[in-house]
């Protein structure tokens, strides 16, 4: 039987879930694929986790050397996060002729033309299913599992920090910043939670996805970004009442020019994202002729994540010859520069007569066009009002909102929602 030799940088929670399901599935790996795949070397700086997790300590050191010298290994995977070392400890395992697997978003999604230049001079493989929805196999669908299809969109939920934020605030009335203390507790928020609630998690991932959807690069820099840390009950609430959920997508679309996002989006209840709750990830993939496909599971934890990097380290054990992804530089022209979508818009004004008529005056000069409205007296004579609009332009909301903001019966434009 084919034997490979596996190490792995980091032994925290999924690399310490990955070494778990390399051993108590090691049988059956072996009897299902044909291969034996044994840990020979773990690198971990903390002396405490060879006793916290019983893991044999003559396995761990803390010298990269010890892994890049030893000709047993062949497939080396990382659980580090952050750039540093990460990405110089993979460049020398690829320099070195070894397979990469890596379950870093923000590594991958920022270094992958570089992983990719050095590994074609070596002939190493680089995989990266972990990186992108934990235990969800999201990067093999894509690559190898729709290749009847051209890619026309991606959309879904990439964080299950804010996806379990938003739904304990939305079902269980909770605050905001009690509920990201416990999902820190529960280990799915990234080590500074900024990665997770301003959305860069997701876009790191998007940048990833849409890229193999597309098979053009989506760099981070054309990736419109906002999370979720201003959104409010208040919002949260008003959204129900129209039938809406509040989730952070990400989606990418490739309709002539490629338009990318992270942000807040009011989905309506019936569709299936709406129902994803808690720490779980889901994707619609729309291809042009399979129509929708949606993967849903858990995006976070030891388990989940460790069965995609285990898959990856299965999956490269079997390849007889190394298949990378890698994109040519696009240029502006194939990035959107706007975006069309349906808007939800809360503002407090004036309470008293001709606000409307300044307001609606002033939507309809830039083409935008009001859907319904609802108006909740305030205290203190003043009002708010939700304004649900039509599918319109960003750029036209944009210019709206800057001028509704210089009228004088305006307090505050309190919160722009767009609707999936
Ligand atoms: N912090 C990430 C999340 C972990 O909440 O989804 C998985 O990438």
């Amino acid at each position: 039987m084919k034997k490979i030799g596996v190490a792995l940088l980091g032994l925290g929670t999924v690399g310490f879930g990955t070494y778990k399901i390399l051993t108590d599935n090691k049988a059956e790996i072996e009897k299902k694929h044909g291969v034996s795949i044994e840990v020979k070397h773990i690198l971990e700086k903390n002396p405490k986790r060879a006793e916290e997790t019983g893991v044999n300590p003559r396995l761990i050191s803390t010298d990269i050397n010890n892994v890049i010298n030893d000709p047993e290994i062949s497939i080396v995977a990382e659980f580090f996060g952050g750039i540093e070392p990460a990405r110089s400890y993979l460049i020398a395992c690829l320099k070195a002729g070894k397979s990469i697997v890596t379950a870093n978003k923000e590594l991958f999604s920022k270094h992958w033309a570089e992983f990719n230049e050095v590994a074609e001079e070596s002939g190493a493989g680089i995989y990266f299913e972990a990186s992108c929805m934990g235990g969800v196999p999201i990067v093999r669908t894509l690559t190898a599992g729709l290749q009847g299809d051209n890619i026309l969109s991606i959309a879904g939920i990439f964080n299950g920090t804010t996806n379990y934020i938003l739904t304990n605030m939305a079902d269980n009335g909770e605050e905001y910043g009690a509920v990201l203390k416990r999902a820190q507790d529960l280990g799915y928020a990234e080590a500074n939670p900024s990665a997770d609630v301003d959305g860069f998690d997701s876009m790191y991932k998007l940048s990833i996805l849409a890229s193999l959807a597309f098979n053009k690069k989506v760099p981070l820099n054309k990736i419109y970004r906002e999370g979720i840390s201003k959104i409010s009950k208040e919002d949260i609430e008003r959204g129900k009442d129209f039938g809406y959920t509040l989730k952070l997508i990400a989606m990418a679309k490739n309709k002539g020019k490629i338009d990318a996002r992270v942000h807040p989006m009011f989905v309506e209840n019936s569709h299936p994202l709406a129902s994803v709750k808690s720490s779980f990830n889901a994707v619609v993939i729309e291809g042009d002729n399979v129509g929708d496909v949606m993967l849903y599971g858990r995006g976070a934890g030891d388990l989940p994540t460790g069965s995609a990097v285990v898959s990856d380290i299965v999956y490269c054990a079997l390849q007889k010859e190394y298949k990378r992804f890698g994109f040519k530089k696009e240029s502006d022209k194939d990035y959107a520069t706007d975006f069309v979508s349906k808007y939800y818009i809360r503002m407090t004004v004036d309470d008293k007569s001709g606000v409307l008529a300044k307001i609606a005056g002033v939507f309809g000069k830039y083409e935008v066009s009001i859907n319904s409205m609802h108006q909740k007296p305030l205290s203190g004579g003043v009002s708010s009002i939700v304004f649900l609009i039509h599918e319109t332009s960003e750029l036209n909301i944009n210019k709206a909102i800057a001028e509704i903001k210089s009228l004088n019966v305006l307090k505050e434009v309190d919160a722009l929602i767009r609707i999936f």
